[in-house]
């Protein structure tokens, strides 16, 4: 390896139909700009029960499987993919503990949601869930590759 850093992890954050509800988008995506990351995808939408199964797969067991889904569907996400080093591990610190009493103030769960079940925000938990989730939510045709897109508004 190079010994540089890892610029090109990529992690999936998704704003929840609470967050999106709550006008907390445009700061969402503040907080991850205002921090270096680069946004690499972004698209609104109703998510699937199919697409979010597979997202959640690991708490099909849970008691809370059933109203998750039932509020990951009552409106619209925003979906997006962020890029840049350490993307994953510092995502999850900015967006805060699970449950927001514990997260700390100054993250997104800590500063805007008081419930686990309203927790405003989604964030891949390692690099290999990050990809899986990253390839159910996006083609890879609607990320950007801001290398070539770098070169080509130099033509
Ligand atoms: P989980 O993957 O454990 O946490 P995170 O979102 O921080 O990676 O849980 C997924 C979501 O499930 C969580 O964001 C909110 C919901 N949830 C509940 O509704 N009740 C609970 O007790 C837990 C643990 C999670």
């Amino acid at each position: 390896t190079s010994g540089l850093p890892d610029v090109r992890e990529r992690t999936l954050i998704a704003i929840k139909p609470d967050g999106v509800q709550r006008r907390l988008v445009g700061q969402i995506i503040q907080r991850f700009e205002q921090r270096g990351f680069k946004l690499v995808g972004l698209k609104m939408l109703q998510a699937s029960q199919d697409v979010l199964s597979e997202h959640y797969c690991n708490l099909r067991t849970k008691p809370f499987y059933g109203s998750l889904l039932r509020y990951m569907t009552s409106g619209p996400l925003v979906v997006m993919v962020w890029e840049g080093h350490n993307v994953v591990q510092t995502s999850r610190t900015m967006v805060g503990n699970t449950n927001p009493a514990e997260a700390q103030a100054g993250t997104v769960r800590g500063d805007f949601s008081i419930h686990v079940s309203r927790n405003v925000v989604h964030a891949s938990d390692s690099v290999e869930g990050a990809k899986k989730e990253i390839q159910l939510w996006f083609q890879t045709k609607d990320l950007l590759d801001w290398d070539s897109w770098d070169q080509t508004s130099n033509d």
